[in-house]
C-alpha cells in the first residue's frame, strides 16, 4: 500500500485533500505546524492525529503534498530526500524552470516523471481551461482578466475573519438601526461589506502578487509566450469560488460558434447560454462554469465571458488529487 503525507492538513486545502485522498486506498498521515501537535482531525469521520511537520522522515512516504505557505515549503525543500515525489501547492518553486506546473485537463500530459512537481494557482486553475480552449481556435494577443475571489482562497484565518467581522458588522448595523454607513470602520483591507482590489503584495509596478501569478502561470501552464496578459485581481466577501471577468483580444475574428461547441462538449465545463453563473449556485463544484460568452458586431476580435470556479475543488485541492491519481496511476 503505498504511504502518502499532507503537510498543512489543518488549512483550508490540506483539510479537503486528506478528504479526497480517503477514496483511495492508501496509508495517509496528516502533518501541521507544531501549535497543532496534540490535536486531531476528523476525516470522513475516522480520527487522524496530528504530526509536527519538523519532524516528518520523507523517505517513509511515496507521496508527500505541501499545502503550507511559501516560506515553509523552501525550508522543507532544502532537506528533502527524493525519489519521494512532492506535489507543492504553494507558489513557491511555480516559476521554477525544473520544476513543472500541472493543471489537470490543460497540461498534466507534460509531467515526464519529476518528483518535485508545482501547481497552480487557485484562480489560474478556472480560467486556463477556457483560455486554452479559445486559444486553440482563434490566435490570442492580449488577455485582460478581472478577478472577484473569495475569501478561502486566502487560508484559514482570515476566512474566520470574515465570518467574525461580518457578525460584528450586522450587530453594528443593527445597534444603529440600519443606517447603511461602514466608512469610519472601513480601513485598509477589511474584507467585510467590502471589495478589495489587491491581493497579495503591491510591487514597484503596481502590480499585485497575484496578479503576476496569474500572468505567469498562465504563460507557463499554455506555453502564450506571444502573448501580453493584464490581471486586476480583487477580493470580495465570498466564501467559496472565484470568479473572473475575462476578455480576449484576437489578431483575427472570433469563431464563436467553433468556440461555443467546445465549451457544450468539455465535460470539465458547466456551459449554458441562457444560464448565468456565481459562487453560491456554481462555487462548490468539481466544473467551471462558464457564462455571458459574447462577441460584439463592431469588435468581432474581442471575445467576452463570465468564469465561476471552485477555488479548491478546480483549483487547491482538488487539482492536487488529479494530479496525483494521473501520475501513480
Ligand atoms: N486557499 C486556497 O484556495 C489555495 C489555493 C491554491 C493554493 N493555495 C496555497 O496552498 C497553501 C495552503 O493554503 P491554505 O489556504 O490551506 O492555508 P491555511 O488555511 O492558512 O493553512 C495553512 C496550513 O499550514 C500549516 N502551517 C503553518 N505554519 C506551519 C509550519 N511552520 N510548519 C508546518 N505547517 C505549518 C497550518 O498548520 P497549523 O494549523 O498547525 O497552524 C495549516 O495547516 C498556501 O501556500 C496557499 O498559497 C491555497
Amino acid at each position: 500500500m503505498i504511504k502518502v503525507a499532507v503537510a498543512g492538513a489543518t488549512g483550508v486545502v490540506g483539510t479537503l485533500l486528506a478528504n479526497y485522498l480517503t477514496k483511495e486506498n492508501l496509508e495517509l498521515d496528516l502533518y501541521a505546524s507544531e501549535a497543532s501537535v496534540g490535536k486531531t482531525v476528523n476525516i470522513k469521520g475516522k480520527e487522524f492525529s496530528l504530526k509536527p511537520l519538523v519532524e516528518i522522515n520523507d523517505t517513509k512516504y511515496d507521496y508527500i503534498f505541501l499545502a503550507i505557505s511559501a516560506e515553509n515549503t523552501k525550508a522543507l525543500k532544502r532537506s528533502i530526500t527524493y525519489p519521494t515525489k512532492f506535489l507543492d501547492l504553494s507558489s513557491a518553486y511555480r516559476q521554477d524552470p525544473d520544476t513543472p506546473l500541472l493543471l489537470y485537463g490543460v497540461n498534466h500530459q507534460d509531467y515526464s516523471n519529476e518528483n518535485f512537481i508545482a501547481l497552480p494557482n487557485c484562480v489560474v486553475a478556472p480560467v486556463a481551461k477556457p483560455i486554452k480552449i479559445i486559444s486553440n481556435v482563434n490566435l490570442v494577443k492580449n488577455i485582460f482578466i478581472s478577478t472577484y475571489q473569495s475569501i478561502s482562497g486566502a487560508g484559514r484565518e482570515k476566512t474566520h475573519k470574515l465570518l467574525d467581522d461580518t457578525t460584528k458588522d450586522l450587530e453594528a448595523l443593527k445597534a444603529l438601526e440600519s443606517k447603511f454607513d461602514f466608512s469610519d470602520n472601513c480601513i485598509n483591507q477589511i474584507n467585510s461589506f467590502n471589495v478589495v482590489p489587491a491581493i497579495d503584495d503591491i510591487y514597484a509596478d503596481g502590480s499585485t502578487g497575484e496578479e503576476t501569478k496569474i500572468k505567469d502561470e498562465l504563460s507557463k501552464i499554455l506555453k502564450l509566450s506571444d502573448v501580453t496578459t493584464i490581471a486586476t485581481c480583487v477580493r470580495v466577501p465570498v466564501i467559496r469560488g472565484h470568479c473572473a471577468s475575462i476578455n480576449i483580444v484576437s489578431n483575427e475574428a472570433i469563431n464563436l460558434t467553433n468556440i461555443k461547441e467546445q465549451f457544450l462538449n468539455d465535460p470539465e465545463l458547466n456551459f449554458d447560454d441562457g444560464v448565468i453563473p456565481s459562487p453560491r449556485q456554481n462555487g462548490n463544484s468539481e466544473v467551471i462554469s462558464i457564462g455571458r460568452l459574447r462577441v460584439f458586431q463592431d469588435s468581432p476580435n474581442v471575445i467576452s465571458f463570465w468564469v465561476v470556479g471552485d477555488n479548491l475543488n478546480i483549483g487547491a485541492a482538488g487539482n492536487a488529487y488529479r494530479i496525483f491519481k494521473y501520475i501513480n496511476d
